[in-house]
């Protein structure tokens, strides 16, 4: 597999789960801690060695390009001021990776958004990171998959991640064997099964490593759940060719798309900054007391 240099990033959903705030701000920008969301998803394709990110990205969500692109004016006024500190958290960002913007001008399902992506891509193996799902880990989430992808010489790699059985309407599902712990070769993929007929309880996190040929196969794919294109039935199509492996990721796993992952997602990660952690565990002490939240 010739390297994954670019990852493919989602981000044109409306955000409803979390109206009214996403009416002005895009939910990939809803803060964990003094970060926005997708800062972690960047920074993670970024530690695998991951050099673009190409969003596919919609109508009012300019704000993320802003965020990842050099700011002249903020910059020289950091610099005047001498926040040197400041300054360097500033460039950093705008450093993280080169980053690309296509449009989705109509929301037609996942599938259709990597599709968009395509010319962005080129012919070469690509990544897909979706920003609900922040990981916290070793090794990055997606390094682990590009790196099952290398040694199994699989086309496609998925993550997943054991849920239980009431949840797979939740998730695409993946079935077949294990080759070896915790890597399985995948034969049948379905979108959001109901738990009485999902063919497993190994569940795809939103991680992917994908062949270009991909794109080929979802211009071909039909509407499937909820009417939309689904990336899940495309990935399937390479399944049944035995050419797609699922890895079970080591990491810890936020679903940032639901107000409770999210809350969950600002205190790992502020328990995990030493200057925080006092003041985090005091809190929680506060909360069980009962003096939060009455
Ligand atoms: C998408 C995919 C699904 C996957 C999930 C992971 O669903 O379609 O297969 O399991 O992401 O987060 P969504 O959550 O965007 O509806």
């Amino acid at each position: 597999m010739p390297a994954v240099r670019t990852a493919v990033m989602p981000v044109a959903g409306l955000g409803t789960r979390f109206l009214p705030v996403t009416k002005a701000v895009p939910k990939e920008m809803l803060p964990i801690g003094d970060r926005p969301c997708i800062e972690y998803v960047v920074a993670e394709a970024v530690a695998a060695g991951i050099e673009r990110i190409v969003f596919v990205s919609s109508r009012g969500k300019d704000a993320l390009v802003d965020y990842f692109d050099r700011s002249p004016a903020l910059e020289a006024h950091l610099r005047e001021a001498g926040k040197v500190d400041l300054l360097a958290e500033v460039l950093r960002v705008a450093k993280m990776a080169e980053v690309v913007s296509v449009r989705q001008g109509e929301a037609l399902g996942l599938g259709h958004a990597v599709l968009t992506a395509a010319p962005a891509v080129g012919n070469e193996p690509f990544a897909v990171l979706l920003g609900d799902d922040v990981v916290d880990a070793q090794v990055p989430a997606i390094g682990q998959l590009i790196a099952a992808g290398a040694a199994s010489g699989a086309e496609a790699v998925v993550a997943l991640m054991e849920v239980p059985r009431a949840d797979t309407r939740r998730y695409g599902v993946c079935a077949g064997t294990f080759e070896q712990p915790g890597r399985m070769r995948v034969r049948a993929m379905v979108e959001k099964p109901e738990p009485e007929v999902a063919p497993s309880n190994f569940a795809i996190v939103g991680r992917y490593v994908l062949p270009a040929r991909i794109f080929e196969v979802l211009r071909h794919t039909p509407r499937g759940r909820g009417g939309e294109i689904q990336l899940t039935d495309a990935i399937a199509v390479l399944a049944a060719e035995g050419a797609v492996i699922g890895e079970v990721f080591a990491g810890q796993r936020f679903d940032t798309g639901d107000l409770l992952g999210l809350l969950r997602a600002s205190l790992h990660f502020s328990a995990k900054r030493p200057e925080l952690r006092a003041g985090v565990d005091a809190m929680v002490q506060e909360l069980l007391r009962g003096d939060i939240g009455r």
